[in-house]
C-alpha cells in the first residue's frame, strides 16, 4: 500500500499538461473488441485503471502494446470467455466489456464489476438495454447475456454513461437501426462515438441525448486520440485556487468545461483563457461561497463537485452542496471535517460548508477516486503534514499526480 505524505502551506507555480481522459479511455479501448482490425490509440492515460483493463483485454486474447501514452490494441484472436471476478471486481469500466463481447460472440458471461464505493452504482440499465436488442438475460452471481442482436428503441430510465456506451456498442454490430434516448452526452461519450465512427459505425446526433445507430455486419480498424480529462483540468484548478496560486494548465478542451468553470467564476477565481490553455491567477478578492449541483453533463459531473467542495472551504460564507448521483459520495467531507473544515451533512446528497476555515494536516484513508484528490487539495493548504493512505486509489484515475504537483512546487512524497 503506498502514502502520499504532505508538507501544507506550499504556494504552487509552473504549468502542468492535462492527460487523456480516463472514462474515454476505458470506453474506447472496450470498442476495440468490435474492431476486425488492429487499432492505435493515442494519448491514452498510463493510469492504474487503463493498466487493468488492457490486462483484462490481454486475458480475454486481444494482442496489446502500450509504450509513451500509445495503446496498440489487436482484438482479432479475442474470444469470449469469462473474465476472472478478481479484474472485474478491480474497476467500474469493466462492465463496459459487456457490449461489445455480446455484439461480436452473441454472448458473454461475467460478474457484477467493482470500482468506486461511491452508492449502489446498479446496471439495469445496461440489462434492460440488452434485453430490448433481443438479449437473454439472465442474473445471478454470474450475469449470463446471449443472443442475436436486433436494432431497437431504448428510452433508457436513467440516463446511465457507461450503459450509454455499452448500448451504442451492442448496437452497433446488431441488426438494423437503433435509437437510444435520453443518452448521456459526456465528452467520453462523445470520444466512443467518434472512435466507433471512425471504425465504420454509423452514429447519428453525437453529443445529444438522441442518437441514432445503424447496426453494421463489421467494423474496421482504426486510429483516435483520447480527448483531455475535464476531470483532471479541474483537479488542477482547484489545487491552485485553494492555494491561492498562479498556474497554468496546457492541454486543456475549453468545450467541456463550462459548469465548472462556470461555477469556479461564482466563486471569485480568477482565470484567463487561451485556445488549449487555461491560467488560474491569484485571487484579488476573497473566495465566495455558493451553490454546488451537481447533474447529468453538460450540467456539473459528480466526479467535479468534491474539487470544488474542498475549494469551498477556502471560500467566504455558505456553500450548499447537492449531489443526487451517488449517496456515497461524502466520505471526502468526512476527511476534510477531519482537517478542520465547518461541514454539516445535512442527508447523503446534502451539504454545507461554512468558510473560510484553517485546515490542519491530518491522517486519513482515502475511501475513493476524486474523494482522494480532494482530499490532497486539503493537504496542499493545511498547516502541517497530512499522509493520505490508500494512495492507489488516487493512481487509479491520475497519472503520476504526486510527481506533477511537486513540480509545480508542493511538497509531497510517496511512500511505498
Ligand atoms: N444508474 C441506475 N441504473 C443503472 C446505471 C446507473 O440507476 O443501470 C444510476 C446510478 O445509480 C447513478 C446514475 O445512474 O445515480 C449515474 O450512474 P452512471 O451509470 O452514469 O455511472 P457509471 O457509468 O457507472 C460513469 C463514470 C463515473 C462517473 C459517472 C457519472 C466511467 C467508467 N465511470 O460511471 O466516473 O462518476 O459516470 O458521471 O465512465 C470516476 O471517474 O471517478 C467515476 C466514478
Amino acid at each position: 500500500m503506498s502514502r502520499f505524505i504532505i508538507q501544507g502551506g506550499h504556494e504552487l507555480s509552473g504549468r502542468v499538461s492535462v492527460s487523456g481522459s480516463k472514462n474515454a479511455a476505458l470506453a474506447v479501448l472496450s470498442a476495440t473488441i468490435l474492431a476486425s482490425e488492429p487499432c492505435e490509440i493515442e494519448n491514452v492515460p498510463d493510469i492504474l485503471d487503463v493498466r487493468v483493463f488492457l490486462m483484462i483485454l490481454e486475458h480475454l486474447g486481444a494482442r496489446i502494446e502500450f509504450a509513451n501514452h500509445k495503446a496498440i490494441v489487436d482484438p482479432r484472436n479475442i474470444s469470449s470467455k469469462s473474465v476472472p471476478a478478481k479484474l472485474m471486481s478491480k474497476l467500474r469500466g469493466s462492465i463496459l466489456l459487456a457490449g461489445p463481447l455480446l455484439a461480436r460472440f452473441g454472448h458473454v458471461s461475467l460478474v457484477k464489476p467493482g470500482g468506486d464505493a461511491i452508492g449502489s452504482r446498479p446496471i439495469d440499465v445496461h440489462l434492460t438495454g440488452f434485453a430490448k436488442l433481443g438479449a437473454v438475460v439472465s442474473e445471478n452471481d454470474i450475469i449470463e447475456i446471449s443472443g442475436k442482436l436486433k436494432g431497437a428503441k431504448i428510452v433508457l430510465s436513467v440516463t446511465s454513461v457507461t450503459g450509454t456506451e455499452n448500448l451504442i456498442m451492442a448496437a452497433s454490430l446488431a441488426q438494423g437501426d437503433t435509437e437510444i434516448r435520453m443518452a448521456a452526452t459526456e465528452p467520453h461519450v462523445q470520444n466512443l462515438c467518434n472512435f466507433l465512427n471512425a471504425m465504420g459505425a454509423k452514429i447519428e446526433g453525437v453529443g445529444t441525448p438522441t442518437l441514432r445507430v445503424t447496426g453494421q455486419n463489421r467494423l474496421s480498424g482504426a486510429k483516435f486520440r483520447i480527448g483531455s480529462d475535464e476531470i483532471e483540468a479541474i483537479t488542477f484548478c482547484a489545487a491552485a485556487a485553494a492555494t491561492k496560486s498562479e498556474i497554468e494548465i496546457t492541454g486543456v478542451d475549453l468545450d467541456h468545461l463550462d459548469a465548472p468553470l462556470a461555477t469556479l467564476e461564482r466563486m471569485n477565481v480568477r482565470f484567463t483563457i487561451e485556445p488549449g490553455k487555461l491560467r488560474i491567477l491569484k485571487p484579488d478578492k476573497d473566495l465566495s461561497g455558493t451553490k454546488i449541483t451537481t447533474g447529468v453533463y453538460p450540467q456539473l459531473l459528480t466526479d467535479e463537485q468534491p474539487l470544488l467542495g474542498v475549494l469551498a472551504t477556502q471560500a467566504h460564507g455558505e456553500t450548499t452542496i447537492h449531489d443526487w448521483i451517488y449517496e456515497g459520495r461524502q466520505g471526502y467531507l468526512v476527511a476534510l471535517q477531519q482537517m478542520g473544515a465547518t461541514v454539516i451533512l445535512e442527508d447523503k446528497n446534502h451539504a454545507k460548508i461554512t468558510g473560510p476555515t484553517p485546515l490542519h494536516g491530518a491522517e486519513i484513508k482515502t475511501p475513493d477516486l476524486r474523494a482522494g484528490a480532494s482530499i490532497l487539495i486539503a493537504a496542499l493548504v493545511a498547516r502541517g503534514e497530512s499522509v493520505i493512505y490508500n494512495a492507489e486509489i488516487i493512481d487509479r484515475g491520475y497519472e503520476r499526480l504526486d510527481e506533477r504537483l511537486r513540480d509545480l512546487g508542493a511538497d509531497i512524497k510517496r511512500v511505498e
